[in-house]
C-alpha cells in the first residue's frame, strides 16, 4: 500500500533519491504521489494523481521552486498514497501540510479519531484543504507549535493524541535539517549512511544506497539528523532501543531482467525458490530436515498439541495446505485462521499451542495483529516470513525464512511456493522422522526443482488456452485431497489479476451448488492428478462433461484416459501428492498471467490491490 521515502544529508539530492524511492515502492500499489524535498536550499513541493514518472517529469520540467531554505544539506520526504480516505486527487495526495507551507507530512496507515481531531483544529481556526486524514497532522504540529513548544515536543504530542496505525514522517523548513518519524503498527526504516541517514516505509527503497538500517518499533518517535539519529518510545513501558542491524539481501534481486512481467519472472523463479527454501535444511543423504529458525525453540515445539495457522490473501491458502501437510506427517491437530477474523475471535488457547504466522511481507495489518492477539497467553509465536526484518519476522518468537528474494508483482506466486515448501519440511521436522512420508518426502523435495522446470516448459501451450479462454466471464476451480487449497489458489490469482469472476471449490460440494453455474459458457479447471481421489474427481469431471461445461484438466503424465474427458489437457510430472500443488499452481500461475496479458492488464499492479495491506 502507501510507500514513504525520506532523506537528510550532504552525499545525495534529497529529490532524487526521494523520487527513485518512490519507485523502487511503486509495486506496493498505489494512485498519486508527492514529494517536499530541499535542494541547494530551494524547496520543491509537488503532488500528482497517477504515477511516479509523471511526478518526476513535473519535477523536472518546472521543479515549483517557491521557497528558499536556509540549508546547505539535501533534505525532504515523498510518498505514494493508496487511498483509504478520500479519491486519489492532487489534493489528497501527501505531503500535507499547514496553512503557511512549512510544516510536510507523510503518513502510511488509518488515523481512526481523524474526525474529533479535525474538529477541534476546526474550532481552533484551522482550515482543512484534503478529505484525508493525514491533513489533521501538519495542523496538530502548527497548533502545538503555536503554543510555545518545540519541535520536537509538538511532534511528539501531536503522534500522542493520534489512535489508530500508523508510519509517519515529517519534514519541517524551519528545521531543514532535521527529519521526525514516528510508528505505531504500519512499518517505518531508518537507513543509516556516512552523514546521511534515510528513512522509508519498505528497506527494498533504501537497498542501493546503505543496508544498515533502524526498524522503529511502535510508539517510538525518531529525530533524524545526518549525522545522529535520537529515538524516544511513547510509551512510558519501554525503552526505545535503536539498534542498528544490517539487511541481508541484494539489490540486483529486485530487477525485472528479460521479462515482460515481475510476475512471469517470479513464476520463473519457482524451481530457483524451491531449491533456496530447502537449500541447507532438506538432507536426504542423510535423512535429516535441519531447520536452524527452530533450533531456539526445539524444546518446547516438543510439547506442542494443537497449532493455528494465521495469514491472509495467497499465504492464507498456503497455510490450508500446511494443514493437510502437519496434520498427515507430523498427526498434530491444525486450523487455518484468516487473520482478520482470527484477531477479533474469542476462542480458547492452552499453553501447548502454537501459532503460525505466514506472511511474504512481514507487514500484513492483520496478521500482524493476529499474533500480537495471542502475545499475553505465553504461547509459541512462529513465522513463516520472506522479508527479512519485517515486523512478523521481529514479533514472532522463531521462525522459517522464505528466502525468496524480493517479490514484486502484486500477485504472490513465488512466496507461494516457498511457504508451501517450508511447511512441508515443518510437518517433517514436527514428525521427527516418524512418519512413513519421512524419506520418501525428504526425496522428493530435493528433486523437485527439476520437475518444476518442466512445468514451465508448458508455457507455450498454457499461452494458447489463455488466447482461447481469454474473453470467458466465469471459470471454475476444482480439487481434492491437496489440490483443493490448490484450486481457491488458482480462482484467486485469476480474479485478482484479470478481473474474471473465478471460484475455487472442493470438487466433492460441487453437487451442492457449484454445478447450477455450468453451462457451456461456464469453464472448469479441474485438477485432476494423481492420487487416491483421482477416480472420485473422474467423476466430477464426467458431471460436468455432461452438462457440456468446457473443462480444462491438470493431470499426471500417463494419464491418457483424461484426454477423452477433458476439452484441454496440462500434464504435470508424477510427484507424490503431498507435494504436487507445487507443481500444479505453476500452471494454474501461468494461466491466469496469460489471460491478464491477453486482455491487456497491468499484470503486476492490478487495479485497487497492494502488494502490502498494511491497514485493516
Ligand atoms: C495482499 C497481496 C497478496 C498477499 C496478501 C498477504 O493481498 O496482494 O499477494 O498474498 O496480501 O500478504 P502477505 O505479505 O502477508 O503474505
Amino acid at each position: 500500500m502507501c510507500g514513504i521515502v525520506g532523506y537528510i544529508g550532504d552525499k545525495n539530492s534529497a529529490t532524487d533519491f526521494v523520487i527513485n524511492g518512490l519507485r523502487a515502492l511503486e509495486y506496493r500499489g498505489y494512485d498519486s504521489a508527492g514529494i517536499a524535498t530541499t535542494d541547494g536550499g530551494k524547496l520543491i513541493y509537488l503532488k500528482n494523481a497517477g504515477r511516479v514518472n509523471s511526478l518526476a517529469k513535473l519535477v523536472a520540467e518546472n521543479g515549483n521552486t517557491y521557497q528558499t531554505v536556509d540549508s546547505k544539506l539535501s533534505c525532504g520526504i515523498g510518498h505514494t498514497r493508496w487511498a483509504t480516505h478520500g479519491r486519489p486527487t492532487k489534493v489528497n495526495a501527501h505531503p500535507h501540510t499547514n496553512a503557511d507551507k512549512k510544516i510536510f507530512v507523510v503518513c502510511n496507515g488509518i488515523i481512526e479519531n481523524y474526525q474529533e481531531l479535525k474538529s477541534t483544529l476546526e474550532e481552533k481556526g484551522y482550515k482543512f484543504v484534503s478529505e484525508t486524514d493525514t491533513e489533521v497532522i501538519p495542523h496538530l504540529i502548527d497548533s502545538y507549535l503555536k503554543e510555545g513548544e518545540d519541535f520536537f515536543t509538538a511532534f511528539k504530542m501531536a503522534v500522542s493524541d493520534l489512535r489508530g496505525a500508523y508510519a509517519i514522517a515529517t519534514y519541517c523548513i524551519d528545521k531543514p535539517e532535521v527529519l521526525y518519524a514516528a510508528r505505531l503498527s504500519s512499518p517505518i526504516v531508518i537507513g543509516v549512511g556516512e552523514n546521511e541517514h534515510f528513512i522509508a516505509s519498505d528497506p527494498s527503497a533504501l537497498i542501493n544506497n546503505t543496508k544498515k538500517v533502524i526498524f522503529l518499533n511502535d510508539f517510538e518517535v525518531a529525530e533524524i539528523k545526518a549525522d545522529k539519529v535520537h529515538i524516544e518510545s511513547l510509551d512510558g513501558a519501554k525503552a526505545a532501543t535503536g539498534e542498528v542491524v544490517e539487511l541481508d539481501y541484494e539489490a540486483e534481486e529486485s530487477d525485472i531482467g528479460k521479462y515482460p512481467h515481475f510476475m512471469l519472472k517470479e513464476i520463473h523463479e519457482a524451481p530457483a525458490t524451491i531449491e533456496s527454501a530447502t537449500r541447507g535444511r532438506v538432507k536426504p543423504s542423510i535423512n535429516t530436515v535441519k531447520l536452524g529458525g527452530l533450533e531456539a525453540v526445539k524444546q518446547q515445539l516438543t510439547h506442542i498439541d494443537r497449532i493455528i495457522i494465521t495469514a491472509c490473501g495467497t499465504s492464507y491458502y498456503a497455510g490450508l495446505l500446511g494443514e493437510y501437510l502437519i496434520e498427515e506427517i507430523a498427526g498434530i491437530p491444525v486450523e487455518v485462521e484468516l487473520a482478520s477474523e482470527f484477531k477479533y475471535r474469542s476462542e480458547p488457547f492452552t499453553r501447548n499451542t502454537a501459532v503460525i504466522a505466514i506472511s511474504q511481507s512481514g507487514e500484513t495489518a492483520d496478521t500482524i495483529a493476529a499474533i500480537k492477539k495471542v502475545e499475553d497467553y505465553g504461547i509459541l509465536k512462529l513465522g513463516i516470513v520472506n522479508a527479512t526484518g519485517s515486523t512478523i519476522a521481529r514479533i514472532t518468537d522463531a521462525g522459517v525464512y522464505c528466502h525468496a528474494g524480493p517479490e514484486q508483482s502484486v500477485a504472490s506466486t513465488k512466496a507461494f511456493m516457498a511457504q508451501v515448501t517450508i511447511l512441508a519440511e515443518i510437518a517433517l521436522h514436527l514428525s521427527d522422522g516418524k512418519s512413513k512420508l519421512f524419506s520418501p518426502l525428504l526425496k522428493e523435495l530435493s528433486v523437485l526443482p527439476e520437475k518444476a522446470k518442466k512445468v514451465l516448459e508448458a508455457e507455450p501451450q498454457i499461452k494458447e488456452l489463455a488466447k482461447k479462454y481469454a474473453d470467458c466471464r466465469d471459470f471454475l476451480f476444482m480439487g481434492r485431497g491437496y489440490l483443493y487449497p490448490c484450486a481457491l489458489e488458482g480462482a484467486l490469482k485469476l480474479k485478482e489479476i484479470s478481473y474474471i469472476h473465478a471460484e475455487g471449490c472442493s470438487a466433492g460440494e460441487m453437487k451442492h451448488g457449484p454445478l447450477a453455474m455450468i453451462d457451456e459458457n461456464f469453464p472448469t479447471v479441474a485438477l485432476a492428478a494423481e492420487g487416491p481421489l483421482l477416480d472420485k474427481m473422474l467423476s466430477n469431471i464426467e458431471e460436468i462433461k455432461a452438462r457440456k461445461g468446457p473443462i480444462i484438466a491438470i493431470a499426471t503424465e500417463g494419464n491418457d484416459n483424461i484426454e477423452r474427458l477433458a476439452t484441454d489437457v496440462i500434464f504435470i510430472p508424477k510427484v507424490r501428492e503431498q507435494l504436487q500443488p507445487l507443481l500444479v499452481v505453476i500452471v494454474l500461475q501461468l494461466f491466469a498471467y496469460h489471460i491478464a496479458v491477453n486482455k491487456g492488464l497491468n499484470v503486476d499492479r492490478p487495479r485497487n490491490l497492494a502488494k502490502s495491506v498494511t491497514v485493516e
